[in-house]
């Protein structure tokens, strides 16, 4: 079978659609939101109505710069969930008239198992089992991958995600947002042991951001203390630490989780996999005990649709379409 899929994304504040023919990825078009910037967050009902100027245009450009018309289409495939609700209604209502005007299936796709199976776009491919640490503003979510569309979560966040901490920690630094990478920008030229933060671990498989969140918000505000300026003339060795801490936690849990399941093919997925410490921890962890590591394009890490596409892909082929009467699910979790 050669299918050929239009793929949209809408969950947060990225609109993206992407068309896969035969299990390639033929382009993958994405609209930015800069209105939240000035609001330190995505603020979602702009989002909302962001994604309602722009989704026209962007399926528009995907189908056009591939050279598609609608009618060749197989199926429309769309994010159900996670994310926010306002702004998923817009992908799922787009993509729900498409299909009913042009008479072809759809195709809903879970969010977390689409940045998952980024990892199948390009090559090297994972072979399976492999574990799969999946780290965005949303989410942080250490996943065992049996097969495309069979993954079991072994450990999450049970506060705050990953992302979320490096954006806030960036914006107590007066950075925009989203902040993540711009401490990646500054941590490559700083020393990432000039300062401390607490280890704040819980047992098991499960992560925990919230105490470093304080511990840095306490951290700026005493040392403010005694230079008002520190945060500024620091930024370089701040971000460098903060950076270097926050891989040390989750790098410590794959450990774990390579440990418990006798796995060592590990990828990383989602937005901070963009994180230059990550990419470089997790290479320096393969050289020294021969893991296997994937490690997924730039472009295929922050929300995108030709991830929503390949998983796209995948459900065709197993025959697993949605009903015209599916709504997005703010919580969608992975299994369900
Ligand atoms: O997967 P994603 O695009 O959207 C969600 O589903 O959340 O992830 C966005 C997150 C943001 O928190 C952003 O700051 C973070 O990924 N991020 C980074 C980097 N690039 C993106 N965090 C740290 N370092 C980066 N280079
Ligand atoms: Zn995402």
């Amino acid at each position: 079978m050669h299918p050929l899929i239009l793929a949209i994304e809408s969950s947060c504040d990225e609109t993206s659609a992407s068309i896969i023919q035969a299990g390639k990825v033929l382009n993958n078009v994405i609209a930015s939101q800069t209105v939240h910037q000035k609001y330190g967050g995505v603020v979602p009902e702009l989002a909302s109505r962001a994604h309602q100027q722009q989704i026209h245009h962007v399926v528009n450009e995907a189908l056009t710069s591939a050279d598609i018309r609608p009618q060749q289409l197989n199926a429309i495939a769309f994010t159900r969930g996670p994310g926010l609700l306002g702004s998923l209604l817009v992908g799922v209502s787009f993509a729900k008239g498409m299909a009913l005007g042009l008479q072809l299936p759809l195709i809903e796709v879970n969010h977390m198992e689409a940045h998952v199976l980024a990892h199948f776009i390009d090559e090297p491919k994972p072979s399976f089992p492999f574990l799969c640490l999946t780290v965005s503003g949303g989410h942080t979510q250490l996943v065992l991958v049996h097969d495309y569309l069979n993954m079991e979560v072994i450990g999450e966040t049970r506060d705050d995600a990953i992302g979320e901490a490096f954006d806030k920690a960036a914006k107590m630094m007066d950075f925009p947002y989203p902040g993540g990478p711009l401490i990646d920008k500054y941590a490559q030229l700083g020393n990432p042991k000039a300062f401390k933060f607490p280890h704040t671990s819980i047992p098991g498989l499960d992560f925990s951001f919230s105490g470093i969140k304080t511990a840095f918000l306490y951290f700026l505000r005493d040392n403010k203390k005694n230079e008002p300026r520190f945060a500024e003339l620091f930024r370089h060795d701040i971000c460098a630490s903060l950076q270097a801490h926050l891989v040390s936690m989750v790098m410590n849990k794959l450990k774990e989780a390579v440990l418990q399941t006798g796995i060592n093919r590990v990828a990383i997925a989602g937005g901070v996999a963009a994180n230059s410490g990550l990419r470089k921890s997790l290479q320096e962890q393969a050289a020294h005990s021969g893991w296997g590591v994937f490690i997924p394009d730039f472009e295929y890490c922050t929300d995108n649709a030709a991830m929503i596409a390949i998983a796209a892909h995948y459900k065709y082929l197993a025959k697993c379409f949605a009903s015209l009467d599916v709504a997005p699910l703010a919580n969608l979790a992975i299994g369900d």
